[in-house]
């Protein structure tokens, strides 16, 4: 059977307090409603629609990598209103599956069970039982067969006492579905109109309905304000701890983790607290990720060591490589096997060759360093003129003297060396030394200037 997917996300989200559109907020780096297309879309299903009604152009912005119908709403005239306003994108003969772009933590595997249960319904919907309900609409049975929806605002003191409630998750065929909306009622309490009254027109025809339940009642738990938000984070990330711990990662703290993105481990990797990971990164076998590291899109090979408060973004670490403690590796930054960098070293666009250096205190830019290099302390290739960026080329077993400036383009030869101090302007041929530093002078019996009377 075809399905079609509708996603209702047209809620203004007052209690956010925010002017973002409740659905863009994040749950892992990732807007809400994101979660829930991507969970659509691994199940298969033919169109998304997605029924909207504020910031337009910040949706758009934001889910412009998938293909969606959009369906303006432009009135939250209620649930049953907002799915008509993605009729004409279905068609008969298909099934439809309602989604909320609220409730992020949605499992496909759940998705995937309600489908199955459709296969023996007419109608299939996603109910759960809560130790407090209030709030939610209330699943009415009749003996198995569930015959209504009532809504908290219209319910009496017996069905206020029910505790399986409504998830606004549900499924059944199109036809079946013009057919109910175009009878539904606003004459309720809230003066909407509900799509769960199509329940008790399903019951009144003979329809088959049967319920099918999420894993844990977290996945169907909707957001409206920020704590939630944060609620439904901290689950989430917890949940992604627990599958990289079974895969045989050791998190120090699995409560001070968060990956933001897609991670791919090798084995017997030790992450110690405050580890935020962005983007899509991979980590190789034995690596240690020190305290308080950031890493964004990177790749990490084994035996690495990242060490404590240190930013890797867009780099590459090769095998046996040690970084930090307080480094930065910024987009470009390629550490070749065994390289090392050390406490506040900064690389942008650039290639730190085999078991070379950086230990201390240095700014490499737009630079080629060669394997067995040492960089002294506080060396800083000058590859900016405040217009142009120019590059900077250093051979294998050269040794730059401490607190040097590379002033690019310049080339420092293999095995050369230059020493202490030196500004470097000029190219320096293999195995030459370049000195390039005021001569120093001594002069005996010096006075120190005195005080001057004021
Ligand atoms: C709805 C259900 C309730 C269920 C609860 C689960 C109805 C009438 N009630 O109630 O049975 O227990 O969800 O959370 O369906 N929306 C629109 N346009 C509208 C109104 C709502 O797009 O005009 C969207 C919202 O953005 C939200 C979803 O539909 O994503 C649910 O709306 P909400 O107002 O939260 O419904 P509830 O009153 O919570
Ligand atoms: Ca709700």
């Amino acid at each position: 059977m075809t399905f079609s997917v509708v996603i209702l996300a047209a809620g203004k989200g007052t209690r956010m307090k925010s002017t973002l559109p409740k659905v863009l907020h994040p749950i892992a780096g990732k807007p809400m409603v994101q979660h829930i297309i991507s969970a659509a879309q691994s199940l298969g299903a033919d169109n998304i629609n997605l029924v909207y009604g504020h910031g337009a152009d910040q949706l758009q912005a934001a889910l412009s990598q998938n293909t969606l119908n959009w369906c303006l709403q432009a009135e939250q005239l209620g649930t049953g209103h907002a799915v008509q306003q993605a009729l004409p994108f279905l068609s008969d003969g298909e099934d439809v599956l309602i989604l909320v772009g609220d409730a992020p933590l949605i499992k496909a595997s759940t998705l995937r069970a309600l489908l199955e249960v459709k296969q023996h319904a007419d109608l299939a919907l996603l109910t759960v039982h809560l130790d407090d309900p209030s709030g939610m609409g209330r699943i009415i049975r009749h003996g198995e067969q569930v015959t209504a929806i009532v809504e908290h605002k219209d319910a009496n003191p017996e069905q206020l006492k029910i505790r399986e409630i409504n998830t606004g998750i549900m499924i059944m065929g199109v036809t079946d579905l013009k057919r109910w909306l175009a009878k539904l009622k606003n004459n309720n309490s809230q003066g909407e109109f509900y799509l769960t009254d199509v329940i008790a027109m399903a019951a009144e025809e003979g329809k088959i309905i049967k319920a099918a339940h999420p894993g844990s009642a977290i996945e169907v738990e909707g957001v409206n304000n920020r704590v939630q938000l944060a609620r439904l984070e901290r689950a989430f990330q917890l949940e992604q701890a627990t599958e990289l711990m079974n895969k045989g990662v050791s998190l120090l703290d699995p409560q001070r983790f968060d990956l933001r993105g897609d991670l791919v481990v090798g084995q017997d990797i030790v992450i110690d607290v405050n580890v935020v990971i962005e983007g899509t990164v991979s980590i190789g076998s034995n690596v240690k990720i020190g305290p308080n590291c950031l890493l964004i899109d990177c790749e990490i090979a084994d035996n690495a060591n990242i060490e404590a408060n240190s930013i890797v973004e867009q780099a590459k670490v090769a095998s046996g490589c040690t970084v930090g403690p307080f480094a930065r590796l910024r987009p470009g930054a390629v550490l070749e096997k065994n390289a090392k960098v050390g406490n506040f070293v900064e690389l942008k666009n650039t290639i730190l060759g085999e078991g070379a250096k950086a230990n201390h205190f240095t700014y490499l830019g737009d630079t080629t360093v060669g394997s067995k290099v040492n960089i002294g302390a506080g060396t800083i290739t000058c590859n900016y003129d405040g217009v142009n960026k120019s590059k900077t080329i250093i051979g294998s077993g050269a040794f730059i003297g401490s607190n040097s400036s590379l002033v690019a383009p310049v080339i420092i030869g293999k095995n050369a060396t230059v020493g202490a101090g030196s500004t470097i302007t000029k190219d320096v041929q293999d195995e030459e030394l370049a000195i390039a530093r005021g001569k120093q002078r001594n002069i005996a019996g010096w006075q120190r200037p005195t005080k001057r009377p004021t």
